[in-house]
């Protein structure tokens, strides 16, 4: 019969003690709250970010005890590099690397789309994960245990929900997931991503249709479009996804896209609105 140890039971209270964890775009939204969260949970927790006041004064506020930061452009491998050097120097390993940077570019028709455009979200997106990934495996596979997560979307799995680049984008990210996965099995490595639906963020600046919308309105709108209703899809919500797939309790999720969208992808809605009267007489 299954039982479930004490061990169980205290790991759903600080569910990451003892834990080190590299947050790369940690400096806000998603990765800001994720740093917050997996700090409450007991890691240590380094944020990797371009933004650097922001991300300074987010250690700050969560204590220079427990997080630091480190300028970071995860497109650059000798930055990615001596973040998950720090760690392992300032604290003695990496157990969880939460890839998460991103940004999107503006949409466009795609014969008016640009390619240096294309080739930055694909850069941050797709090769920041890549180096993230590698360098983070570069000293979990001697440790012999790790957890690799990215953020992806809802964008990684349906076309028209982001602009061409972050879509393509997107599906890479599940792509280089899985691939991980395979290989860094053997290793006791576990490779993740999940993917949110909206989350009012600064990274909807990027969208100009919502441009004249405040968060509550972002919200609103996004609600009205959900498949599950009753609830509104916060940062926190996604937050709790990641320490999930980074926590122990997760020890035999490997290769997995985590959807955090109230089944926004699995619904056509063309169907639910089918209408026999609009038939043609
Ligand atoms: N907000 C949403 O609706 C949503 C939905 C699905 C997925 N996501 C994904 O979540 C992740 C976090 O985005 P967010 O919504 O919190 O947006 P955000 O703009 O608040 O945060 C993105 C962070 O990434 C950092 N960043 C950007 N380029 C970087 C680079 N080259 N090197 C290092 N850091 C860099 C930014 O400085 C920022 O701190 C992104 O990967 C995004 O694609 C967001």
């Amino acid at each position: 019969m299954a039982t479930f140890s004490s061990s169980s039971s205290s790991l759903a209270a600080k569910r990451l003690e003892g834990k080190v964890a590299l947050i790369t775009g940690g400096s806000r939204g998603i990765g800001e709250c994720t740093a917050r969260l997996f700090a409450q949970h007991g890691a240590k927790v380094i944020i990797a970010d371009i933004e650097d006041q922001l991300g300074a004064s987010v250690c700050n506020d969560i204590g220079h005890d427990t997080a630091c930061f480190i300028h970071c452009d995860v497109t650059v491998e000798d930055d990615i590099k001596n973040a998950v050097d720090l760690a392992v120097s300032k604290y003695g390993k990496l157990d969880i690397m939460f890839n998460n940077a991103g940004l999107i570019n503006k949409a466009r028709p795609l014969v008016d789309s640009e390619k240096s455009e294309f080739e930055k979200v694909m850069s941050v997106i797709v090769t920041g994960s890549y180096l993230g990934t590698k360098h983070a495996a570069r000293v979990m596979i001697p440790a012999k245990s790790g957890s690799i997560i990215a953020t992806a979307s809802v964008a990684s799995v349906i076309g028209g929900s982001g602009t061409h680049a972050y879509t393509a984008a997107k599906h890479a990210l599940v792509g280089l997931t899985k691939s991980a996965a395979v290989e860094l099995g053997q290793f006791g490595v576990r490779v993740n991503c999940v993917s949110p639906y909206a989350v009012a963020t600064k990274l909807l600046s990027g969208f100009t249709e919502f441009d004249q919308l405040d968060d509550d309105g972002f919200e609103k709108l996004m609600s009205l479009h959900a498949n599950l209703k009753g609830h509104v899809l916060k940062a926190e919500d996604v937050a709790h996804a990641v320490l999930y797939l980074a926590s122990d309790e997760a020890k035999y999720v490997s290769g997995h896209n985590l959807l955090v969208d109230g089944g926004f992808t699995i619904v056509n809605p063309s169907l639910l609105a089918l209408d026999p009267a609009a038939l043609p007489k």
